[in-house]
């Protein structure tokens, strides 16, 4: 039994104010649903990603190696670098002296992305580490070369699923283990009109719902629960004044669930919710407010020509 993620349901789940953290929406399945999600025509944000990733590739390289020459790309929740690959594609072909180091919770994804690098490119140097964030950095702090510079990546809005203050917590404590010199590209989300905002996150294929309902799956599976999921009702909310999606997965009645490892009796009363995921959206002021406050300079905001999102490089 995953003891971390026992603990953390059972603290969870035992307040008047219910919740599940985030990180525990990818295992296999919930990675796979993921995936989906990001194919969705509604779901923007991977289309304007990559349209940046894939017209500022050589500035971003400029960027890159501008003080030295081998760099390491630390792709942090690396996922299936869907969109990493735009920079790997252009770099491999051009002959770029680099290392690829994918960083992931996630061993199902892992193992299939280091395939598929090795299948695509197989002259890329590429090594994932299968951590949680701090200890990977840790690792690469003990063994990486002075001479080598480090580029984090930090791409999906995968920021956004903090509050302002682990958003600071976070670059504060990744600044901790970057040298003078070292970059971070992070992917932001922005703030736009709030219908296509919602629309994103309440597709017509329930994909996101499934995705979300995959957390109530995941206690049945590992920690013997009874959820029924078809008792409870993906509800995302957005608020265009703290720019946070925030999704719910709310009881359709009075229910008790029962979780065996836990030895825990849940009672939900009807409408009562399991609060599960901030996505926030930032506007630029907030993300220069961000990196002062985490002591970054901002190097350059990249944005999609809608203006949908941003990948901001910031410096050490
Ligand atoms: C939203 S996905 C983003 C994937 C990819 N960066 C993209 O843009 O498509 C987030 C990924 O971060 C990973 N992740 C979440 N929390 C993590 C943590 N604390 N340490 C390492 N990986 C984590 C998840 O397993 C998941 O694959």
């Amino acid at each position: 039994m995953n003891q971390k993620f026992a603990n953390d349901i059972q603290s969870g789940l035992s307040v008047a104010e219910k919740s599940i953290p985030y990180t525990y929406f990818y295992n296999e399945r919930g990675s796979w649903l993921f995936q989906q999600i990001m194919q969705l025509p509604e779901y923007y944000l991977t289309g304007c990603e990559i349209s940046i990733l894939d017209t500022y590739k050589d500035e971003l390289l400029d960027c890159f190696k501008a003080k030295k020459k081998r760099f390491n790309l630390v792709d942090l929740g690396a996922g299936d670098a869907s969109k990493t690959k735009c920079l790997l594609q252009n770099y491999v072909e051009k002959g770029v002296e680099f290392t690829y180091t994918p960083v992931d919770l996630s061993t199902s994804i892992l193992s299939a992305l280091s395939e598929s690098l090795d299948a695509a490119y197989p002259d890329l140097r590429h090594q994932a580490i299968n951590k949680d964030y701090w200890e990977a950095m840790d690792d690469l702090k003990q063994n990486s070369s002075k001479s080598e510079r480090k580029i984090v990546l930090f791409l999906g809005a995968n920021i956004g699923n903090f509050t302002y203050k682990e958003s600071v917590d976070f670059l504060t404590t990744l600044k901790s283990y970057l040298n003078p010199g070292d970059q971070v590209l992070i992917g932001f989300d922005l703030k736009k009109r709030p219908e296509i905002i919602y629309k994103a996150y309440l597709d017509s294929k329930g994909i996101t719902a499934a995705f979300n309902l995959n957390l109530l799956h995941r206690i049945n599976q590992e920690l013997g629960g009874d959820f029924k999921t078809n008792y409870f009702r993906f509800y995302p909310y957005y608020n265009p004044q703290t720019g946070e999606l925030r999704s719910h997965l709310v009881s359709q009645k009075d229910q008790t669930v029962k979780i065996e490892a836990l030895n825990l009796e849940v009672k939900f009363e009807q409408w009562e919710s399991i609060h599960t995921e901030i996505s926030k959206k930032h506007t630029i002021k907030e993300i220069e407010n961000l990196a002062a406050a985490a002591g970054f300079t901002v190097k350059k905001h990249f944005l999609d020509s809608k203006a949908y999102f941003v990948d901001s490089l910031l410096e050490v």
